[in-house]
């Protein structure tokens, strides 16, 4: 058969809802400056979709620096990977920088942090090794994982007793030369918790283990200085290997990772996805340098972050709504129903009241459940939430209605 004509047999994860709702519920366009207040389809909106959880995407000064550095540098430099011709004194201090601020000693950045967090999972881990990860972890993680040679464990989504067993068992099968890497989330992006990550570190005394954490969601966010969901739990300590990412609170493309420099040194030589790919280019590397000052900087802006949370959060679960009980600034509304109410919702929302939410339904959750994602950011403000919770309780009756015929 031809490769082409099967890939039409293929589906894609969320079925033909990917092509049909082309434009729409998949790959819309927002349009206008980066912020809560932008175009949908001509129509103006107050937007929960994205991820500039600190409202840095509109931020005057910060647009200056971006554009300073671009005519300074240009996009193109620097030319190659880090470990060829792609390197700069900028690109090193930002390093430094980045792991003073999550309090490590050293980081590497990644252009990507997707590839990277996925390189660094199969660079740390070989045949010899056991990788213990948790199930609900994040795609780059499973693919991470495929990609390791390492034996693979997986326990239930933030459960302890399930983790404890997993990790005795890799206990059991432990030869002289085996070491055993944990993975999981600080936060986790779809439904806001927060990885149980004292829970684990507690178990190091009695099976020692070396443990990872993705806290794209955390860096920026968490913390009272930002420097994400170790540190919000007080046990940033116990995090051996620390992702976090740009694409989020610092609302730009990039990542890093932080450890021990040994561990860095060993990533920056080892990790494939970086060794064999160009690095960030410079004026990416300079704002991200000014970002991240802006963040150190402006502590007001992830209170406000959180009080927005709340009182969207508070709003909601008034009228009714079962929010789920994120600890993070994700805020999830979940009720019963199909892809079809999920999709109604979202085209309410948007058509009816001029709010654009994101949501999902089977199978990235459970059947019969939809999840209503929003991400509340620092930008928000009253007038945004007060509209936001006007929709929701006028689509409520519709809303309600639709998940009692489920359950009946
Ligand atoms: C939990 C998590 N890990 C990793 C990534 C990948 O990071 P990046 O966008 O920098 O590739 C994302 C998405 O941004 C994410 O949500």
């Amino acid at each position: 058969m031809d490769l082409f004509d099967k890939l039409e047999t293929r589906p894609s994860p969320l079925g033909p809802f990917t092509s049909e709702g082309y434009g729409y519920y998949t790959f819309p366009k927002l349009e206008g400056p980066l912020g809560p207040e932008m175009q949908f389809n001509g129509k103006d909106m107050v937007v929960w979709s994205i991820n500039d959880y600190l409202g840095i995407g509109s931020n005057e000064e910060i647009k200056k620096t971006d554009t300073e550095a671009t005519e300074k540098y240009s996009l193109s430099a620097p030319m190659g990977a880090r470990l060829m011709t792609g390197n700069s004194t900028e690109h090193e201090l930002l390093e430094e920088e980045l792991a003073a601020f999550v309090h490590k000693e050293k980081a590497q950045l990644l252009n990507f942090g997707y590839q990277g967090i996925m390189s660094a999972i199969h660079a740390l881990v070989d045949r010899n090794d056991i990788l213990i990860y948790d199930e609900l972890s994040h795609a780059c993680i499973v693919d991470g994982k495929q990609l390791s040679m390492a034996e693979k464990f997986v326990f239930k989504h933030n459960d302890i007793e399930s983790f404890k067993k997993q990790l005795f068992r890799a206990k059991k099968k432990m030869k002289e030369n085996t070491s055993i890497l944990v993975i999981t989330e600080g936060v986790f992006g779809m439904t806001g918790d927060l990885g149980i990550l004292k829970e684990i570190i507690e178990l190091k005394k009695e099976v020692p283990f070396r443990l990872m954490v993705d806290d794209a969601h955390g860096v920026g966010t968490m913390g009272e200085d930002g420097s994400g969901t170790g540190t919000h739990l007080g046990v940033q300590d116990g995090i051996d290997v620390y992702f976090g990412t740009f694409a989020k609170s610092f609302a730009l493309i990039g990542a890093f990772i932080a450890s021990e420099p040994r561990v860095i040194e060993f990533l920056k030589a080892n990790s494939r996805s970086q060794v064999f790919a160009k690095s960030l280019p410079l004026p990416i590397v300079v704002t991200a340098r000014k970002r991240l000052q802006m963040i150190k900087d402006n502590p007001q802006w992830r209170e406000k972050l959180w009080n927005n949370t709340l009182k969207l959060r508070e709003g909601l679960m008034e009228i009714g709504y079962t929010v789920l009980p994120s600890e993070s600034p994700v805020t999830p509304v979940l009720t019963k129903g199909s892809t079809d109410l999920c999709q109604d919702i979202m085209r309410k929302l948007r058509e009816e009241h001029g709010v654009f939410v994101s949501g999902v339904a089977y199978p990235v959750v459970p059947k019969g459940t939809v999840l209503i994602r929003l991400i509340p950011t620092a930008a928000h403000n009253d007038a945004h939430i007060e509209k936001t919770l006007k929709a929701f309780e006028a689509i409520k009756d519709y809303v309600f209605e639709a998940a009692e015929k489920l359950s009946a």
